[in-house]
């Protein structure tokens, strides 16, 4: 392995700039080259791929976003896109890859080795944490810290005007910000992707907290692949609780707020780790693995299974969201 490259795709997460840093540096310490790829597979596939070097990476550890840039390739899911991506590989002496990125991005990587044999590894890099392989994924600790920050300040208005906030987080299909960020946050309930709308529960709920004097109460939206979830449910509520009167609904929508900003100590201390893991990983000749970490230990799992098995929290964590808003 004298030269490789190295790219962040899909959507961005805080703490893929601290693993672009630790991939450079921990290539340039072991006598390797690196390419930066910008724009995800896009930018293969149109060319705009440049050196990076320990110097270009100063400064970043603590950057939200991707310097790298991002983005959703559609083109690289046909075989033309890949020949294209591949010449302008092969025209760089570019020996292997090192992937930023969710489920897409591996999915393309797996199909770029199939066709092209490129070893690729990859860094999980995404807020939702929806990645078999690895307990967390790069950004999700950011995200849901920043989920926790508003939920906060949501409180604070709820009790002050007796107010249920419905308050939409992201996560996809994935369960796990809604899940954590409603635990740290106290909420009383959180209602999950898959999950048929409680509404008859919520209303008797919602009734009986408002009986024995909880004047105010979150309840935590997971999106389920749009923005809006939160909308409908609470219209929903709203409706069946019209002729009791007296309960103020609203809804807030955290959106891509929970894609931005500083990373955590977390995150950098995962980002960087898993970014020496990936690089290390090429170098013992591994190929289309994702690099993780399972209890406090670096893994490597197979693309097919990180695109393919599902993870979720542990069944203790939705138990306890029902025991301690009670
Ligand atoms: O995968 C990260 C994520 O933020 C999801 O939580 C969300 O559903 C999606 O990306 C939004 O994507 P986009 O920024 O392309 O609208």
């Amino acid at each position: 392995m004298k030269r490789i490259g190295v790219f962040t795709s899909g959507g961005d997460a805080p703490g893929m700039n601290a693993c672009v840093r630790a991939i450079v540096r921990t290539a340039v310490f072991n006598g390797i080259e690196v390419m930066g790829i910008y724009h995800g597979y896009t930018g293969m596939i149109a060319n705009e791929i440049e050196p990076l070097t320990t110097s270009s990476v100063s400064n970043i550890i603590q950057r939200g976003g991707t310097i790298l840039k991002s983005s959703r390739s559609k083109e690289f899911m046909t075989p033309e896109g890949r020949a294209k991506a591949y010449r302008n590989i092969k025209e760089h002496g570019i020996d292997g890859l090192v992937a930023i990125g969710g489920n897409g991005t591996f999915t393309g990587a797996l199909l770029f080795f199939e066709e092209y044999g490129i070893p690729t590894v990859g860094c999980p890099g995404t807020i939702d944490n929806d990645l078999y392989g690895t307990d967390y994924t790069i950004g999700f600790d950011t995200a849901v810290n920043t989920a926790l920050d508003a939920i906060d300040k949501i409180r604070d208005t709820a009790a002050s005007h007796d107010r249920v906030f419905f308050i939409e987080v992201m996560g996809r299909h994935s369960p796990y910000i809604a899940v954590h960020s409603g635990i740290a946050g106290g909420a009383e309930f959180v209602i999950v992707p898959g999950q048929m709308t409680p509404v008859a529960e919520l209303v008797s709920a919602l009734d009986k907290g408002w009986g024995r004097q909880k004047s105010s109460s979150i309840v935590l939206v997971a999106e389920e692949g749009v923005e809006g979830r939160a909308t409908l449910i609470a219209n929903d509520i709203r409706e069946q609780l019209k002729d009791k009167g007296g309960i103020d609904i609203r809804v807030t929508t955290l959106g891509h707020t929970q894609r931005g900003g500083r990373p955590s100590a977390f995150d950098r201390i995962l980002s960087s780790r898993l970014g020496m893991a990936a690089v290390e990983g090429l170098m013992e000749g591994r190929k289309c693995v994702m690099a993780g970490v399972l209890n406090d230990e670096i893994a490597y799992t197979p693309f097919k299974d990180t695109i393919t098995r599902e993870k979720n929290p542990h069944p203790d964590l939705i138990r306890m969201v029902n025991i301690l808003s009670t």
